[in-house]
């Protein structure tokens, strides 16, 4: 046991004893109890000067209770605000709807799933309604630049190789807007987003969505989707051959340590280099059958450990530069148990931004000790 002062409460220390009033006559918190935001602030409000904390495991191992409490006592309803602000700027500049890609094109995506499931039982693949529903589309795919906030409004379920399609298709598009492609070459990077895993439509169901350890002969049977999805494309007219290479050399590595081919960055497309990008950040940041995904900033970073010996690093610091700028102003919760808001992220260091915490300015580039542990996204 050991007496703590007020101002150097943390939460997850546990109270070794009662706290009761000035008066001895109302208990505010019971012996044992693991502190928390509110709790402290209560003991504060209360002109309690210190008290004696348990010195064992005096640290909540599990943070998930004092979380809980802290992203309650963050004002949620001054982000939804902003965030209600923001696209009704949006409606305001481009006079558009504000409904998440999928309602607005409800029709037309339930076509494009359509046409991927017709590929379990053929090998006709309907390139026309792809081409079409994907110009129907693409305005809204890549208006404005919040993507990252729209890929997050899309609805999740079952169909997990179709969604992860369109989310990379969605975000390929923005990667092709930034990268100064123009108009038709956006709209063939967009068309390669959705068909690029369209041989994972030919493999066995239970291969995809098994969750944990696969056996290395399923590994082989899983890589086989890039030549099937190549000779798919390869029988189906009206397809370039940018959208072939993409679906057959995004597995690929600038180093040459991808597969089927182990090509290297001179060998292998643009157009798969755009999608290989994008399909390891979708796959990072999504929720799959089998897990949750890890935010924007963690994949973000392990794309920049990676740029050279496997993504190519113009394309990398573009996305990550718009990570950047779409993580300013969210609030984040801190292994201290503090909340905080991001206020500057240097490109080179995503996971560690600049903080505002209370009246505090912390740069975790200089704190060891401090991490990100949440970032409320909404
Ligand atoms: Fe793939």
């Amino acid at each position: 046991m050991k007496t703590v002062n007020i101002n150097e409460l943390i939460p997850g220390m546990i109270l070794k004893d009662a706290i009761f009033n000035e008066l001895n006559s109302i208990e505010l918190l019971s012996s044992n109890t693991i502190l928390t935001v509110r709790h402290i602030d209560l003991l504060k409000n209360a002109g309690i000067s210190e008290v004696s904390i348990c010195t064992e495991n005096n640290q909540k191992d599990n943070f998930e209770e004092i979380r809980k409490e802290i992203e309650e006592s963050i004002n949620v309803k001054e982000v939804l605000t902003n965030i209600v602000n923001q696209n009704m700027k949006i409606n305001i500049l481009t006079g558009e709807g504000n409904k998440p890609i999928d309602e607005k094109h409800e029709k037309v995506i339930n076509e494009t799933k359509e046409v991927f499931n017709s590929l379990m039982i053929s090998d006709d693949l309907d390139f026309k309604s792809i081409e079409k529903n994907v110009k129907e589309m693409l305005p809204d795919m890549i208006r404005n630049n919040d993507v990252l906030m729209r890929l997050s409004q899309l609805k999740r379920s079952d169909d997990y190789t179709f969604e992860h399609s369109l989310r990379v298709s969605i975000l390929a598009a923005n990667l092709a807007k930034w990268l100064g492609y123009n108009d038709a070459q956006i709209q063939e990077v967009a068309e390669a987003g959705l068909l690029f895993d369209i041989g994972k439509m030919k493999l066995p169901q239970y291969i995809l969505k098994k969750g944990g350890k696969i056996t290395s002969e399923e590994l082989s049977i899983l890589e086989k989707h890039t030549q099937l999805g190549y000779n798919i494309l390869l029988k189906t007219k009206g397809v370039s051959s940018a959208i072939k290479y993409a679906a057959l050399q995004h597995h690929e590595r600038m180093d040459g340590s991808g597969y089927p081919l182990r090509l290297k960055s001179g060998q292998i497309h643009e157009y798969a280099k755009i999608v290989m990008i994008c399909d390891i950040f979708d796959a990072m940041t999504s929720k799959k059958p089998y897990g949750k995904g890890v935010s924007k900033i963690e994949a973000a970073e392990y794309l920049n450990w990676n740029t050279d010996s496997s993504f190519d690093t113009k394309m990398v610091y573009i996305l990550i530069h718009k990570i950047s700028e779409y993580m300013l102003g969210k609030k984040v919760i801190l292994n201290t148990g503090e909340a905080g808001k991001i206020v500057y992220v240097d490109v080179n260091y995503p996971t560690k931004p600049t903080l505002q915490v209370g009246s505090e300015i912390i740069d975790l580039r200089f704190e060891k000790d401090i991490k990100i542990i949440k970032i409320i996204e909404l």
